[in-house]
Protein backbone atom coordinates (compact mmCIF):
# COMPACT_ATOMS: atom_id res chain seq x y z
CA UNK A 1 0.00 0.00 0.00
CA UNK A 2 1.42 3.73 -1.07
CA UNK A 3 1.81 6.01 1.80
CA UNK A 4 -0.17 9.07 1.65
CA UNK A 5 2.00 12.01 1.58
CA UNK A 6 0.67 15.07 3.21
CA UNK A 7 2.91 18.37 2.39
CA UNK A 8 3.04 21.31 4.79
CA UNK A 9 2.65 24.53 2.50
CA UNK A 10 4.68 27.64 3.74
CA UNK A 11 8.41 26.94 3.32
CA UNK A 12 7.78 23.49 1.84
CA UNK A 13 5.69 24.11 -1.41
CA UNK A 14 5.54 28.20 -1.36
CA UNK A 15 8.74 30.28 -0.75
CA UNK A 16 8.13 32.81 1.28
CA UNK A 17 11.03 34.84 0.46
CA UNK A 18 8.78 36.42 -2.54
CA UNK A 19 7.99 39.08 0.40
CA UNK A 20 11.63 40.06 1.04
CA UNK A 21 11.98 41.35 -2.54
CA UNK A 22 8.56 43.41 -1.72
CA UNK A 23 9.90 44.32 1.24
CA UNK A 24 12.88 45.56 -0.57
CA UNK A 25 10.58 47.72 -2.57
CA UNK A 26 8.64 48.62 0.31
CA UNK A 27 11.20 49.43 3.32
CA UNK A 28 12.67 52.95 3.55
CA UNK A 29 15.68 51.04 4.36
CA UNK A 30 14.89 47.78 2.13
CA UNK A 31 18.66 46.17 3.38
CA UNK A 32 16.28 45.38 6.90
CA UNK A 33 13.95 42.86 4.69
CA UNK A 34 15.46 40.06 5.02
CA UNK A 35 15.55 40.87 9.08
CA UNK A 36 11.63 42.13 8.50
CA UNK A 37 10.44 38.51 6.66
CA UNK A 38 11.98 36.46 8.70
CA UNK A 39 10.59 38.25 12.30
CA UNK A 40 7.28 38.22 10.69
CA UNK A 41 7.54 34.30 10.18
CA UNK A 42 8.38 33.88 13.67
CA UNK A 43 5.67 36.12 15.36
CA UNK A 44 3.89 34.83 12.44
CA UNK A 45 3.97 31.25 14.19
CA UNK A 46 4.50 32.15 17.65
CA UNK A 47 1.12 34.45 17.33
CA UNK A 48 -0.77 30.86 15.96
CA UNK A 49 0.80 28.72 19.29
CA UNK A 50 -0.32 31.56 21.68
CA UNK A 51 -3.71 31.77 20.08
CA UNK A 52 -4.32 27.94 20.16
CA UNK A 53 -2.63 27.73 23.65
CA UNK A 54 -5.28 30.97 24.45
CA UNK A 55 -8.18 28.48 22.67
CA UNK A 56 -8.79 31.23 20.74
CA UNK A 57 -8.19 30.09 17.23
CA UNK A 58 -8.60 32.35 14.44
CA UNK A 59 -7.82 31.77 10.75
CA UNK A 60 -4.21 31.70 10.19
CA UNK A 61 -4.31 34.89 8.15
CA UNK A 62 -5.09 36.92 10.51
CA UNK A 63 -2.01 35.53 12.84
CA UNK A 64 0.09 36.70 9.76
CA UNK A 65 -2.02 39.84 9.31
CA UNK A 66 -1.31 40.86 13.13
CA UNK A 67 1.96 39.48 12.46
CA UNK A 68 3.10 41.95 9.94
CA UNK A 69 1.13 44.88 12.44
CA UNK A 70 3.78 43.51 15.13
CA UNK A 71 6.83 43.64 12.86
CA UNK A 72 6.57 47.07 11.74
CA UNK A 73 5.93 48.29 15.14
CA UNK A 74 8.98 46.31 16.49
CA UNK A 75 11.27 47.30 13.42
CA UNK A 76 9.88 51.10 13.53
CA UNK A 77 9.37 50.81 9.69
CA UNK A 78 6.67 52.59 9.54
CA UNK A 79 4.56 50.56 6.65
CA UNK A 80 1.08 52.32 5.54
CA UNK A 81 -1.80 50.55 5.96
CA UNK A 82 -2.01 50.30 2.13
CA UNK A 83 1.86 48.89 2.26
CA UNK A 84 0.13 46.03 4.76
CA UNK A 85 -3.02 45.17 2.43
CA UNK A 86 -0.21 45.02 -0.69
CA UNK A 87 1.85 42.52 1.93
CA UNK A 88 -1.24 40.24 2.71
CA UNK A 89 -2.17 40.29 -1.00
CA UNK A 90 1.32 38.90 -1.98
CA UNK A 91 1.32 36.91 1.02
CA UNK A 92 -1.39 34.79 -1.37
CA UNK A 93 0.32 35.06 -4.24
CA UNK A 94 3.86 33.29 -3.60
CA UNK A 95 5.45 30.83 -5.94
CA UNK A 96 6.28 27.58 -5.35
CA UNK A 97 9.77 26.69 -5.09
CA UNK A 98 11.39 25.27 -8.49
CA UNK A 99 11.41 21.54 -7.04
CA UNK A 100 7.90 21.49 -6.00
CA UNK A 101 6.07 20.82 -9.50
CA UNK A 102 8.49 17.89 -10.71
CA UNK A 103 8.80 16.12 -7.36
CA UNK A 104 5.11 16.02 -7.02
CA UNK A 105 4.81 14.92 -10.69
CA UNK A 106 7.14 12.72 -10.09
CA UNK A 107 4.80 11.16 -7.16
CA UNK A 108 2.14 11.15 -9.06
CA UNK A 109 3.16 9.19 -11.84
CA UNK A 110 4.36 6.31 -9.18
CA UNK A 111 0.60 6.08 -7.66
CA UNK A 112 1.03 8.02 -4.54
CA UNK A 113 -1.90 10.51 -3.06
CA UNK A 114 -0.60 13.58 -2.43
CA UNK A 115 -2.18 15.83 -0.12
CA UNK A 116 -2.10 19.53 1.23
CA UNK A 117 -1.77 20.02 4.66
CA UNK A 118 -1.62 23.73 5.88
CA UNK A 119 -2.86 26.14 9.16
CA UNK A 120 -4.10 28.28 6.34
CA UNK A 121 -7.19 27.71 5.39
CA UNK A 122 -8.56 25.79 2.76
CA UNK A 123 -9.92 28.85 0.41
CA UNK A 124 -6.56 30.40 1.24
CA UNK A 125 -4.15 27.24 0.45
CA UNK A 126 -6.55 26.02 -2.43
CA UNK A 127 -6.13 29.61 -4.16
CA UNK A 128 -2.36 30.22 -2.86
CA UNK A 129 -1.54 27.00 -4.93
CA UNK A 130 -3.62 27.40 -7.97
CA UNK A 131 -1.76 30.56 -8.75
CA UNK A 132 1.43 28.66 -7.54
CA UNK A 133 0.55 26.46 -10.39
CA UNK A 134 0.42 23.42 -7.90
CA UNK A 135 -3.19 22.01 -8.08
CA UNK A 136 -2.94 19.74 -10.61
CA UNK A 137 -0.72 17.60 -8.42
CA UNK A 138 -2.63 17.86 -5.11
CA UNK A 139 -5.19 15.44 -4.75
CA UNK A 140 -6.69 16.63 -1.66
CA UNK A 141 -6.55 19.93 0.90
CA UNK A 142 -6.63 19.39 4.29
CA UNK A 143 -6.65 22.71 6.45
CA UNK A 144 -6.37 22.72 10.49
CA UNK A 145 -9.29 26.11 10.61
CA UNK A 146 -12.00 22.37 10.54
CA UNK A 147 -11.39 21.80 14.03
CA UNK A 148 -10.46 24.79 14.83
CA UNK A 149 -6.49 24.12 16.58
CA UNK A 150 -3.37 24.69 14.99
CA UNK A 151 -0.13 22.51 14.16
CA UNK A 152 1.85 20.95 16.52
CA UNK A 153 -1.58 20.06 18.41
CA UNK A 154 -2.41 16.39 18.23
CA UNK A 155 -5.68 16.89 17.48
CA UNK A 156 -4.40 18.18 13.79
CA UNK A 157 -2.79 15.43 13.08
CA UNK A 158 -5.21 12.89 14.18
CA UNK A 159 -7.95 15.30 12.11
CA UNK A 160 -5.68 14.54 9.23
CA UNK A 161 -5.30 10.92 9.14
CA UNK A 162 -9.37 10.82 9.89
CA UNK A 163 -9.46 13.21 6.93
CA UNK A 164 -8.06 11.05 4.77
CA UNK A 165 -8.45 8.04 6.52
CA UNK A 166 -5.34 6.57 6.69
CA UNK A 167 -3.11 4.66 9.45
CA UNK A 168 -0.43 6.25 11.15
CA UNK A 169 2.41 4.37 9.43
CA UNK A 170 1.12 4.53 6.56
CA UNK A 171 0.92 8.55 6.57
CA UNK A 172 4.50 11.11 5.80
CA UNK A 173 4.37 14.71 6.89
CA UNK A 174 6.53 16.66 4.92
CA UNK A 175 7.64 19.66 6.17
CA UNK A 176 10.58 22.40 5.99
CA UNK A 177 9.52 23.30 9.51
CA UNK A 178 10.80 21.28 12.14
CA UNK A 179 8.12 21.87 14.94
CA UNK A 180 5.42 20.71 12.46
CA UNK A 181 7.65 17.35 12.03
CA UNK A 182 8.29 16.89 15.70
CA UNK A 183 4.14 17.51 15.83
CA UNK A 184 3.56 14.95 13.70
CA UNK A 185 6.15 12.53 14.79
CA UNK A 186 5.07 13.54 18.57
CA UNK A 187 1.05 12.02 17.15
CA UNK A 188 2.37 8.68 15.45
CA UNK A 189 2.80 9.53 11.87
CA UNK A 190 6.14 9.40 9.69
CA UNK A 191 7.59 12.33 9.08
CA UNK A 192 10.27 13.69 6.50
CA UNK A 193 12.65 17.04 6.80
CA UNK A 194 12.88 19.57 4.22
CA UNK A 195 16.19 21.25 5.20
CA UNK A 196 16.01 23.95 2.10
CA UNK A 197 18.41 25.74 4.36
CA UNK A 198 21.78 24.30 4.91
CA UNK A 199 22.39 25.81 8.50
CA UNK A 200 18.44 25.53 9.45
CA UNK A 201 19.07 23.42 13.10
CA UNK A 202 16.99 21.04 14.36
CA UNK A 203 15.42 20.98 17.61
CA UNK A 204 16.71 19.03 20.63
CA UNK A 205 13.83 17.25 21.59
CA UNK A 206 14.70 13.72 21.40
CA UNK A 207 12.46 13.50 18.55
CA UNK A 208 14.00 12.89 14.70
CA UNK A 209 12.85 12.64 11.18
CA UNK A 210 12.15 9.75 9.47
CA UNK A 211 14.10 11.82 6.77
CA UNK A 212 15.87 14.50 6.12
CA UNK A 213 15.94 15.75 2.45
CA UNK A 214 17.13 19.06 1.20
CA UNK A 215 14.37 19.50 -1.34
CA UNK A 216 11.43 17.26 -2.43
CA UNK A 217 12.99 15.81 -5.80
CA UNK A 218 15.05 14.08 -3.12
CA UNK A 219 12.35 13.19 -0.67
CA UNK A 220 10.58 12.02 -3.70
CA UNK A 221 13.37 9.78 -5.45
CA UNK A 222 14.11 8.30 -1.66
CA UNK A 223 10.01 7.46 -0.86
CA UNK A 224 9.60 5.62 -4.07
CA UNK A 225 12.83 3.76 -3.26
C1 LIG B 1 1.65 25.58 7.34
O1 LIG B 1 1.58 25.79 6.13
C2 LIG B 1 2.50 27.07 9.08
O2 LIG B 1 3.88 26.45 7.28
C3 LIG B 1 2.85 26.04 8.10
O3 LIG B 1 0.80 24.99 8.00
Amino acid sequence: MQPVLAFDVYGTLIDTQGVTEELERRLADGSRAQEFARRWREKQLEYSFRFGLMGAYVAFAECTRRALIFTDRALQTGLSDNDCDHLMTLYGELPAFDDVRPALAGLKEAGFRCVAFSNGTEEAVAGLLGRAGVSAYIDDWVSVDAIKRFKPDPAVYAYLRSRLDVRPEHTWLVSSNAFDVIGAKHAGLKSAWVRRRSDAPFDPWGIEPDMTVTDLESFSTRIMG
